[in-house]
């Protein structure tokens, strides 16, 4: 493996995923870490990331000096760079110009990382520091119009340093960059795939497991379904799934979940009919918050309540990503939506928690979840809140309403599919505003609920914009919901991006 720590930069999850991509296990781990600590973890790399901090700042972040005395090969990139001339001893100064894009560097060494850069030397630049004399032992690899020093080594010791981004796209040779690094200095195997991180797993989980019984609750998401797949390769009967239907879910979405689950896997899935409790619980309830607790709280209840009628289980498995571990770390975030998912589960329940994803990328599990056979609808599946319907209808929550939503939303589904346009777009709904308007049908004049579309383009759903649907394909869903949806007259189409609006309505 190869380690990257943490100085804050914001594309540091990514230097982790291109090592991955190039076959190498990477992780990024907190700058703070200890150098016997790193040690213990045997990596065959360490690279120091970039950050927003400027070196000579205080309250600066360092690492542990020792860790320069490990002989194990370093790659500073960016601020990592400045993190190397300010251990040991060179000229780190503001730039006169700033540099933010794209900027063309010229090799002026031998060195065997940037040997794929003499061709095509365009890079990403950000950055505010500049290099201006390195470190004794050290050359000067390459530079910029702006930056006299863009690449510096000192290849007894296996230290190399760029002040741009080699993680980035707009780097074009970055990934060679990385692989020489990767595997001319560091020596690595490259033997990290969804293969073995498979066959690993499954045997990790046998061994913790044992004899033991472990239980899932299944959503029918990517993440959950993965998790259950997993261990069910891993212990087989041992395993029990729940699917708690609580009647916010989409058409044909629970009988999906049984199918796959039950009748093609053949697994141990347990379905709870809990539709009427949760529409109880939210009957005259209008407040989107007090509706997302209630559904959060009410899950949590149906899951303690019917988990000990199947006995004892030892183990709770969970579908907690890298992303989530990392997120979770450094988040200050103010809360804007108190999110539930079936993540959110055990505290009180006093099982032992098994999260075999907790070392993967969301990508990454989906190419598990195909590598186990899991049909492409899960695999592929759009981002579903764990709130279901219940945060798509504005409003009080009624069996009326949940009909017109789970219909038009089917039908903006098929029509999106049809259309080829499911991969492109990251998710896509219709969501039920609580007013009514006039139209007019047949002659007849109607006093009926709107529809609004929903469809956006992002990469995490941090951020958010609205698709660009071809006009053809909003006709006929149009038409489509209108004609086949009882109580609706006019359809709408949501051109807000996010921020300042969230993806989900409510
Ligand atoms: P917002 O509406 O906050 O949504 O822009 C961002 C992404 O998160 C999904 N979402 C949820 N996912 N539990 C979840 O698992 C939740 O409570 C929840 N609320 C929103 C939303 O669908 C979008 O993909």
């Amino acid at each position: 493996r190869v380690i990257v720590l943490d100085f804050g930069g914001q594309y540091n999850q990514l230097i982790a995923r291109r090592i991955r991509d190039l076959g190498v296990f990477s992780e990024l781990l907190p700058h703070t870490l200890q150098a016997a600590e790193i040690k213990g973890l045997n990596p065959r790399g360490i690279i120091f990331s970039g950050g927003p901090n400027s070196i000579y700042e205080e309250g600066a972040l360092k690492c542990d000096p020792e860790i320069f005395s490990l002989g194990i090969p370093i790659l500073g990139i960016c601020y990592g760079m400045q993190l190397i001339v300010d251990h040991f001893g060179g000229g780190v100064e503001p730039a006169t110009k700033r540099e933010y894009g794209k900027a063309q560097i010229e090799v002026i060494s031998e060195s065997p990382l940037l040997q794929d850069l003499r061709q095509d030397g365009q890079v990403w630049m950000s950055h505010s520091d500049l290099v201006m004399k390195p470190p004794a032992g050290f050359t000067i690899d390459a530079k910029t119009e702006s930056a006299p020093i863009a690449a510096m080594s000192n290849p007894s010791q296996s230290i190399y340093a760029v002040q741009f981004h080699p993680e980035v796209q707009h780097t074009s040779k970055g990934h060679d960059l990385l692989r020489r690094f990767l595997y001319d200095i560091c020596q690595c195997e490259g033997n990290w795939s969804t293969n073995t991180f498979i066959e690993d797993t499954i045997a990790e989980i046998r061994q913790i497991v044992g004899q033991e019984k472990v239980l899932c609750a299944l959503s029918g998401g990517v993440d959950s379904s993965v998790v259950a797949a997993l261990i069910h390769k891993a212990v087989g009967d041992q395993l029990t799934c729940m699917f708690v239907d609580h009647g916010l879910l989409r058409k044909g979405e629970a009988e999906g979940v049984m199918e796959t689950f039950a009748e093609h896997f053949k697994m141990h899935v347990v379905k709870i009919d809990a539709k009427e409790r949760f529409l109880n619980k939210l009957a005259g309830v209008t407040d989107p918050e007090q509706k997302r607790k209630i559904i959060g709280n009410e899950f949590i209840h149906v899951f303690e309540e019917e988990s000990q009628r199947f006995g004892d289980h030892r183990f709770l498995g969970q579908g907690t990503l890298y992303t989530d571990i990392i997120e979770s770390g450094t988040a200050t975030a103010q809360t804007i939506k108190s999110h539930h998912n079936v993540g959110g589960l055990p505290e009180e329940m006093e099982m032992e928690l098994i999260e075999p994803l907790n070392t993967l990328f969301k990508d990454e599990v989906r190419l598990v979840g195909e590598e186990l056979g899991l049909p492409k609808e899960i695999v592929w599946r759009q981002p579903f809140p764990g709130p279901g319907l219940g945060i798509r209808i504005i409003g009080e929550v009624t069996e009326e309403k949940l009909t017109i939503v789970r219909e038009s939303d089917a039908i903006l589904r098929e029509e999106i599919k049809n259309a080829g346009l499911d991969r492109e777009i990251w998710q896509y709904f219709t969501a039920l505003p609580d007013m009514r308007s006039v139209g007019v049908m047949g002659d007849v004049r109607t006093y009926a609920y709107t529809i609004g579309i929903r469809a956006v383009t992002s990469i995490d759903g941090m951020t958010a914009d609205w698709a660009r649907i071809p006009y053809d394909v909003l006709e006929k869903i149009s038409n489509r919901i209108v004609n086949e949806v009882d109580h609706v007259n006019r359809v709408v189409y949501d051109i807000t991006s996010k921020p300042p609006s969230t993806i989900e309505w409510e």
